[in-house]
């Protein structure tokens, strides 16, 4: 049953067929980076409108590029949660819409789940296999501009969340460095390029790996304070009367060649903080078989590494997905609806757009 999925949470609007499975038949998305650039951060309300003006036309594209019409597909999935409201609302009425002029199923599809689910997808069209089933139990980890949550996965629709950041996710802090240092949107490659420059030192400043309160949970808003510290100086602490002034020095100024020792440091930080989060989750409950990583910053290829080299020690299974579809994308979303269906639930076109996750 070829499924098509719709995507349009934030600032990607997507669509995408599948073949009812895990198999990729075409993937559309259209950024709106250009459009946010000048505001520093995702702008709700540019954000929707460009979502109103592409859903039509890059759900025209993902059908054309497929070779299929309307009348071939035989369900609609849609990303119904978490997200800007007023973004969710393009892509869900416009899939309700036409999977009610269609006659076909329904399905919302939690965005974060979809994440978890990308490292099943295949694009045979690019040469891709099929990268076949997870082995199960697995330990998910969905690392995105939103997100940084651990999950127990005892198989595709039982998941449980086991940990999750207490304050900011790893992708929004990448967002947040790169800005500090006058690098584009979206953050997170652009820190990525700059610290694998020739001569980046990762270890010229010996950044602080933050510490939750809970045993799972994760921390980056002291990381990202830090880098803060190093690129513009310490707030100077406020004259107590009677006590000497501390006086801080300002920052040194901001070279090329800082920038990309801040980037490295930064990184390395960052990555050491998810990987230590994963160790701890498989000295509390042993037995994970596959450790599944989903979400835009699991394309960074220093996460992607060190995934390799901690899966490989606790032979465990390393199951990524392919780049393309570690960020925000709709074939994701189909390959998850595809699972909802197959084990039978479907939606009532009252279906709501939600801000929040449900896992
Ligand atoms: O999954 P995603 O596309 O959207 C959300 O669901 O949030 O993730 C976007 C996040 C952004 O913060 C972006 O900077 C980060 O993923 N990202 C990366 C890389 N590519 C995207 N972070 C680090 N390294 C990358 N190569
Ligand atoms: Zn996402």
């Amino acid at each position: 049953m070829l499924v098509l999925g719709i995507e349009s949470s934030c600032d990607e609007t997507a669509a995408a067929v599948t073949d009812g499975e895990a198999r990729v038949l075409s993937s559309v998305v259209a950024t709106q980076h250009d459009l946010h650039a000048e505001y520093g951060g995702v702008v709700p309300e540019i954000a929707s409108r460009a979502h109103a003006e592409r859903v039509l036309p890059v759900i025209t594209k993902a059908l054309e590029a497929a070779g299929l019409s309307p009348a071939d597909l035989g369900a609609v999935a849609v990303g119904n949660r978490p997200g800007l409201i007023g973004s969710l609302l393009v892509g869900l009425s416009a899939g309700k819409a036409l999977a009610w002029s269609l006659g076909v199923p329904f399905v919302g599809v939690d965005h974060v789940r979809a994440h978890l689910h990308a490292c099943r997808l295949y694009e045979p069209g690019r040469g891709e296999a099929d990268p076949g089933e997870i082995e199960w139990p697995a330990l998910g980890l969905v690392v995105s501009g939103g997100h940084t949550s651990l999950y127990r996965m005892e198989h595709d629709r039982k998941v449980e969340r086991i940990g999750a950041t207490a304050d900011d996710a790893v992708g929004e802090a990448f967002d947040k460095v790169a800005s500090m240092l006058g690098l584009p949107q979206p953050g997170g490659p652009a820190v990525e390029r700059v610290a694998g420059e020739d001569g980046a030192d990762e270890r010229a400043f010996d950044f602080p790996i933050g510490k939750a309160a809970h045993e799972l949970g994760f921390s980056f808003s002291g990381l990202k304070t830090a880098v803060l510290y190093e690129v513009k100086g310490r707030p100077q602490p406020r004259k107590v009367p009677g006590k000497p002034e501390v006086r801080h020095e300002p920052a040194p100024e901001l070279t090329p060649e800082r920038v990309r020792d801040v980037a490295a440091s930064f990184q390395r930080a960052a990555v050491r903080a998810v990987v230590k989060r994963l160790a701890k989750a498989v000295r509390l409950h042993p037995g994970y078989k596959t450790l599944v990583i989903g979400g835009g910053v699991s394309a960074n290829r220093r996460l992607r590494a060190h995934a390799e080299t901690f899966a490989d020690e606790h032979a465990m299974a390393l199951r990524l997905a392919p780049m393309r579809f570690c960020v925000d994308n709709a074939a994701m979303i189909a390959g998850f609806g595809a699972v909802r269906l197959e084990a039978g639930q479907r939606d009532e076109l009252d279906l709501p757009a939600l801000p929040t996750t449900a896992c």
